[in-house]
């Protein structure tokens, strides 16, 4: 018999989804501004980011249905003030999503210590995996971070940036 998840641990894991639902979305959103802007390896970078912010989201649902509990999904919050108003150059954009990953990294830990605190050891595990890959995804966006630094300082470099995020 499966243990049902106590009421604290499936709201966090519910805002969770929401959360990831919407990172799913932002990534999607920052892949149409710089196809726009003329930077396809970028867009797609950011295309293949929003993919793995739907396969956080499927795997936290797919949980909560092993642990016999219903899903019930909220609307993701979508900004259409990103495109409007506050992103303006690929720094900005990059900012934005260095900021949604560091986030996400706290949201982990928050949501580790909230199962240990609820002594549910698979919950517990759940997190941490997540925790474990994000971490190794600030990694790698810092070392992207610094390259938009360095390649947004002379015009037109930018495109050699956007070629290594083609094959990345
Ligand atoms: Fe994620």
């Amino acid at each position: 018999m499966v243990q049902q998840l106590k009421k604290s641990l499936l709201d966090v894991i519910q805002k969770s989804i929401s959360i990831e639902y919407s990172a799913y979305f932002t990534y999607r959103q920052a892949g149409h501004w710089f196809d726009k802007h003329h930077l396809p390896g970028t867009s797609s970078f950011c295309f293949r980011q929003a993919e793995g912010e739907f396969s956080h989201a499927k795997s936290l649902e797919e949980y909560v249905m092993k642990r016999g509990d219903l899903v019930i999904l909220n609307q993701p919050n979508i900004n259409q003030t990103l495109v409007t108003d506050i992103w303006r150059t690929n720094q900005e954009v990059f900012h934005h999503l260095f900021q949604l990953e560091q986030e996400n990294y706290k949201l982990y830990e928050e949501n580790s210590k909230i199962a240990r605190q609820e002594e549910d050891e698979v919950t517990l595990r759940l997190f941490t995996d997540i925790l474990d890959q994000q971490l190794t995804e600030l990694q790698e966006f810092e070392v992207i971070m610094s390259k938009v630094k360095a390649y947004s300082a002379v015009p037109g470099l930018f495109y050699h940036l956007d070629h290594e995020l083609r094959k990345a």
